[in-house]
């Protein structure tokens, strides 16, 4: 029996069945990493739980001269290698390809805009696609303003349906240029109808942390610093920068990772119940968190942050070389390959709760939590002999991989006496729902399709967010802290380790 045909009450009703809106998706950089890595794979496994529409059409718009035969087979091989669905359901793919299309374009020539725009007629008349288009720039972040301030001189930016355009993080790199970014996209676009991507927003256990605190009544009274002593956020990934030295060698971990998925998750961990599930209730309350999170200054950035580069090592029985011996990274790079800090949410609920964050390449191996530390009890009702083998409370949020739920609290060993000891009550999603959940992008690009920006992040979100982390960032290109080297395929620095240690805690070792 096939695993999504398994009797399970809970596997009901798990695919989406919403239908997307009929479009013209023009991808930029249609033969680039991205398109083929994330964006094709998802369109083919959204064509499979039937959510594309009738009237739907791709435009792959790229600088390479390709022929819509060469673009519809280079499609068909990245969906066979990155699909998570496997096998690849042919009745599903062939009717798929017979939808993309390709137009080369020079993003730098007015003229090849207007051919792209020619072309958008066409699909229109023969694919009933009704006007509705989405320019989704899956190209490097520096080409973003470039291609919508052609859009609008080409006059594609509006007209008949809607017009969306989309961007993936980074955007900008730091508040400024950030700035920058959202006034040019707004010349052509209003907010509305930009979505900026964080993939982490459409991963199916990130939305989870809303469905956890806020469709259950017994988690959110305990939400708050009456009962929990700390939080830690765990970004860790065992792999290195992946021939993307060019672009890591000028970001790092703190601009790469922390300001955009480490933030997001201190959103969602934090903020307070919106008033319903929709794009301004949600976003509001998560700007609410960002501006709320206290500011690190001057002297604060030495004692609350952590920089950290790897050096060589072994990580899953692999040897690797160290950071400054990746390609394109200079020999005496600077740059963070790990970032950690303790931040404080300056409101009503969080006071004195340190949320502490941590992002790394080559750490033992890939994970992403979020541990909600509980107090001590007050009283040891027991006696501290009894209770010498128990941990405090703690909920860990599994992101990825292994994702699920866990608690943590005490039980007694079954013996004569009393002597409690700590187990885990542990939820996970693939034995209860039996099926694995849907890769980020096919969500954001049905939801992008629909016209939902709820897991899209705002103009407001990105500000406040570079707001926290331009402070960090400019004190440690000056060199404070310093920087503090690790083996690949550890934890991080020793520094790290110190961070906690100073607030009398540890780390939680995944
Ligand atoms: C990206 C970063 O945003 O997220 C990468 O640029 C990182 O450096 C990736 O590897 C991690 O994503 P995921 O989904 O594998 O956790």
């Amino acid at each position: 029996m096939k695993v999504e045909e398994a009797p399970n009450p809970l596997a009901e009703g798990l695919h989406d069945y919403r239908v997307a809106d009929p479009a013209v998706m023009v991808i930029f950089g249609a033969t680039g990493d991205l398109s083929g890595r994330k964006l094709l794979p998802a369109l083919y496994n959204l064509a499979r739980q039937r959510s594309l529409p009738a009237g739907f059409a791709v435009l792959g718009a790229a600088m390479s001269d390709l022929t819509d035969d060469a673009f519809r087979k280079m499609a068909s091989e990245k969906i066979h290698q990155f699909s998570r669905t496997q096998p690849i359901d042919e009745r599903v793919l062939a009717p798929l390809l017979d939808l993309l299309f390709y137009v080369k374009v020079d993003f730098s020539q007015q003229d090849e805009f207007r051919k792209l725009g020619r072309k958008l007629q066409e699909l229109d008349d023969a694919r009933h696609t009704t006007g509705n288009r989405i320019f989704y720039c899956a190209t490097p972040p520096q080409t973003y303003s470039l291609i919508a301030q052609q859009l609008m001189a080409a006059g594609l930016h509006a007209g008949k349906g809607f017009h969306r355009i989309v961007v993936e993080k980074p955007f900008g790199t730091d508040l400024q240029s950030a700035r920058e970014l959202t006034q040019t996209l707004q010349k052509a676009f209003p907010e509305d109808a930009v979505f900026r991507i964080d993939h982490y927003l459409g991963k199916e256990t990130v939305q989870n942390i809303l469905a956890f605190r806020f469709a259950n009544s017994i988690f959110e009274p305990v939400w708050n610093a009456n009962l929990i002593d700390s939080v830690q956020i765990t970004i860790a990934e065992e792999i290195g920068i992946e021939n993307r030295g060019r672009y890591y060698d000028t970001a790092g971990a703190l601009r790469d990772i922390v300001q955009n998925h480490g933030l997001q998750l201190v959103t969602l961990t934090a903020m307070e119940p919106p008033l319903a599930f929709e794009a301004g209730a949600v976003r509001d309350e998560k700007v609410k968190v960002l501006r709320s999170i206290r500011p690190l200054i001057g002297e604060d950035i030495e004692q609350s942050t952590v920089r950290g580069q790897h050096t060589s090592g072994w990580v899953l029985g692999q040897q690797v070389v160290g950071y400054r011996e990746e390609k394109d990274v200079a020999p005496d790079s600077q740059t963070e390959t790990f970032a950690a800090l303790r931040l404080f949410v300056d409101n009503w609920r969080w006071a004195g709760v340190p949320f502490y964050i941590r992002a790394g390449k080559r750490m033992p191996k890939r994970v992403t939590e979020i541990r909600i530390q509980f107090k001590r009890p007050p009283h040891l009702t027991f006696g501290r002999e009894a209770m010498k083998e128990v941990d405090p409370n703690a909920i860990t949020l599994r992101i990825q991989p292994e994702e699920g739920i866990s608690l943590k609290f005490g039980a007694k060993v079954p013996s004569a006496g009393l002597r409690i000891r700590s187990v885990t009550m542990d939820f996970q999603y693939v034995t209860s729902f039996l099926v694995e959940a849907p890769e980020a992008y096919e969500r954001l690009l049905l939801d992008c399709m629909i016209g939902d920006p709820t897991l899209f992040t705002r103009a407001d979100e990105v500000e406040a967010a570079w707001m926290l982390i331009d402070p960090i960032e400019n004190k440690w290109r000056s060199g404070r802290p310093p920087l503090a080297m690790y083996p690949a395929g550890t934890w991080g620095p020793d520094e790290a380790t110190q961070l906690l240690k100073a607030d009398g805690r540890e780390w939680h070792r995944p």
